[in-house]
């Protein structure tokens, strides 16, 4: 059987009802047994420096430790002028440095984003699709969870209501470990 895997998810949102990370929390629900999903909170991360490298600041040691443990990532991004957020960017430079030293190298990923658009988040999703390539990542490309008027699907609570949804994200998670492990062999 193969060994639990650890799936560490973070959002490309601070906002405290981000319906990104809500599609995050109903993916903790949805898990299949042999994985769990812990959340990183992006929260704190100063904007990148390249002269802090050499004295990276506490709170990226610990995300880039976090990243490196994990056996994959879950990104679930919201679209910000047709690309992802400069928060999840600002983040992933910081992960990613410094140079030889790519907390990403090699890791298998799923991306999913909500927005309260029409489009639910694609253009974002390509974006940092085009940023895995240089990190050398490893994401699955189906499906596609692309959470089109967020609003309508999440409610009040945080709760994602949308049983089309709900059900895209499990399949997705499926995937993701189906992946991982074959990426592991
Ligand atoms: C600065 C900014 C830019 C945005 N640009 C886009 C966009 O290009 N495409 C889109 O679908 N939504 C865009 N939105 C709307 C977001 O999709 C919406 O605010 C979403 O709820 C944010 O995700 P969150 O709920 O996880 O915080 C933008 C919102 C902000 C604040």
């Amino acid at each position: 059987m193969d060994k639990q895997l650890n799936i560490l998810g973070f959002v490309g949102s601070l906002r405290k009802g981000s319906y990104n990370r809500a599609l995050l929390l109903a993916a903790v629900e949805l898990l299949p047994k042999e994985a769990t999903l812990e959340i990183f909170d992006l929260e704190g991360i100063p904007p990148f420096n390249q002269e802090l490298e050499a004295r990276m600041p506490e709170k990226v040691k610990e995300f880039k430790a976090r990243i490196r443990a994990a056996d994959a990532i879950l990104f679930a991004t919201p679209e910000h002028n047709y690309s992802v957020p400069g928060v999840l960017k600002n983040a992933i430079d910081w992960a990613s440095r410094p140079y030889g030293d790519n907390s990403f190298e090699g890791k298998p990923c799923a991306i999913m984003s909500a927005s309260t658009g029409m489009l639910g988040g694609a253009r974002a999703q390509y974006h940092l699709r085009q940023i895995l390539v240089f990190l050398n990542m490893h994401p699955i490309n189906k499906p596609e969870v692309i959470v089109t008027f967020a609003g309508q699907k999440i409610d009040q609570q945080g709760m994602l209501t949308d049983e089309t949804t709900r059900k895209v994200i499990k399949t997705l998670l499926e995937a993701l470990v189906a992946w991982t492990n074959r990426l592991k062999q």
